[in-house]
């Protein structure tokens, strides 16, 4: 029997990027989009094109790339927004506008401050407008969780005749029961059919979100939108490898249904998210999570021994975890096996990228024994991030850690100049960070500092986090790797510094002191 395709929509680059410190540079997001429709995806929201040149380049630069997927850009119910996603898809092969509105009562009075038929007026019109750029084009019932369901038939059948083919009904502020969603989507569905596919989008607050979509694809749903590891705004949005594993897991129950997931693609991917964005899964989230495999208890062990599906309902190899193959590469491995290693783990780089990336892991393989896959992505994610390299960090001295005021000397490259300064510090870190304010003249206000070891043993590499603040703008994130941390927070703060400066402007602007 043909099974029924449940489409994937992805939206881990758009809504998925709204995640508190989870912001990603162009580059960042075409390897994302890359390893995205290798997984299968459906459709890969790229991004908002209105919200900043920043994400109409990148929705511009996935769209030139990405073959199999469908790349859709988000855009409120106006014209310019609906413009700008029209322009920055135009390029790709399959395209789709996703326009909204809120349809709450609660939104459209203090929110919108909106008449319900006003609200009608402008879907109609930005769908209309989005027609004109896209076949394909969703539109989206902002808070239809909380939304009255005469309202939103009335605006359905207004958006379809005005040529959407997707309607997606949200629960935006994660308040439904499984229950509540299967009823609206099964009314809605039914409201619709032959005429629109429903789609839902479920936020995570009450940890509801993949139970919700599930039960909307039993009462009529046939795309669920969703992200990698959960991420997304508040509590996240329903992850796309908890709704497809259990669909899979559980075919005896979805038995009509299928998704184009290559689920061997899972864990490759969860694992690029978190590395990029520096937001681990939680150890014990489901599918993706450090212990999501991990035995603890003896009789659970002494289970597993005598057969693994006493304790065991997914194979980690269906996720593509390979339990057995971890250690990967070594000072002896050449370029041909590093490069057959970036492929396995979804990196797409070109010739350039892959000799930088390799002269980087031979200087590991020299002072560390032992290469790990998350190693190398954090290397290759941590060059990515340099492609807007204003200030590079040259050395680096510490000269008091213990007793007596911390200080730190740091030489920094400037085109082609190098420069060397110092500063003391409550901490050593207040001191590197101090003396590199001192350089660049920019004075940085550090908002959030994490350290993580990358893989296993004494020698891991320290991979640093900072949430920076320049000139009391929105903070910006870096990320610095290195086996040294000093020198990991060093490239880190650097690194914020480079992004501000590559944002529109920000170079020519003189800081309010400048050193060099
Ligand atoms: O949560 C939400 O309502 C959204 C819409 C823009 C689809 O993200
Ligand atoms: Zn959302």
């Amino acid at each position: 029997m043909n099974k029924e395709i449940i489409k994937i929509f992805d939206t881990t680059l758009r809504d998925g990027e709204q995640s508190p410190g989870a912001s990603m540079n162009t580059e960042e997001k075409i390897q994302i989009a890359a390893q995205l429709e290798r997984l299968g995806v459906d459709i890969i929201e790229a991004g908002f094109a209105a919200a900043s040149p920043g994400d109409f380049d990148a929705i511009e630069k996935i769209s030139q790339k990405v073959e199999r997927s469908t790349v859709c850009s988000l855009a409120r119910a106006i014209d310019a927004d609906v413009k700008a996603a029209g322009e920055a898809i135009a390029k790709a092969k399959m395209k789709r506008i996703h326009t909204f509105i809120a349809t709450s009562p609660i939104h459209m009075e203090y929110k919108l401050k909106m008449k319900p038929d006003e609200v009608i007026k402008r879907a109609v019109r930005a769908v209309e407008y989005a027609r004109t750029f896209v076949e394909d084009v969703e539109f989206s019932c902002e808070d239809a969780g909380r939304s009255d369901i005469g309202f939103l038939k009335e605006i359905s059948d207004a958006v379809i005749e005005a040529g959407a083919s997707t309607i997606n009904l949200p629960d935006t502020v994660g308040f439904r029961l499984p229950f509540e969603i299967g009823a609206m989507v099964k009314e809605m569905s039914e409201y619709t059919k032959g005429r629109a596919i429903i789609s839902v989008h479920n936020h995570n607050d009450l940890g509801l979100g993949v139970a919700n979509s599930l039960e909307a694809i039993m009462n009529g749903a046939r795309q669920v939108e969703c992200t990698i590891n959960g991420l997304g705004e508040r509590a996240g949005n329903a992850a796309l490898e908890e709704i497809v594993m259990a669909l899979k897991v559980r075919s005896d129950v979805f038995k009509d249904f299928d998704t184009h997931i290559n689920t061997k693609e899972i864990y490759p991917t969860s694992r690029l998210i978190a590395t990029i964005t520096g937001i681990e899964p939680q150890p014990n989230k489901a599918i993706v999570g450090k212990n999501a495999f991990a035995h603890e208890s003896g009789i659970h062990q002494d289970g597993m021994l005598k057969n693994k599906e006493t304790y065991e309902i997914i194979r980690p190899e269906d996720i593509g975890l390979d339990m057995t193959d971890t250690l990967v590469l070594g000072k002896h491995s050449g370029r041909a096996a590093f490069k057959d290693k970036l492929g396995k783990l979804g990196f797409d780089l070109d010739d350039d990228a892959i000799n930088r990336a390799f002269e980087r892991f031979k200087i590991l393989a020299d002072r560390k024994k032992e290469i790990y896959d998350d190693d190398i992505r954090a290397l290759v994610t941590n060059e990515m991030t340099k492609a807007t390299q204003v200030y590079e960090i040259v050395s680096l001295q510490l000269m008091d850690c213990s007793e007596g005021v911390p200080s730190a000397a740091v030489k920094i490259r400037r085109e082609g100049k190098e420069i060397i300064d110092a500063s003391i510090g409550g901490g050593t870190i207040d001191a590197v960070f101090k003396a590199i304010d001192r350089i660049t003249g920019y004075q940085g206000e550090l908002e959030d500092y994490k350290v993580k070891s990358v893989s296993e043993g004494k020698d891991a590499l320290a991979n640093v986090t900072v949430k920076v603040s320049f000139n009391g703008e929105p903070a910006i994130i870096g990320h610095g790797l290195n086996i040294d941390t000093m020198l990991a927070s060093a490239r880190a703060y650097i690194g914020a510094l480079n992004s501000y400066l590559s944002m529109e402007g920000k170079l020519k602007e003189r800081p309010h002191k400048v050193i060099l």
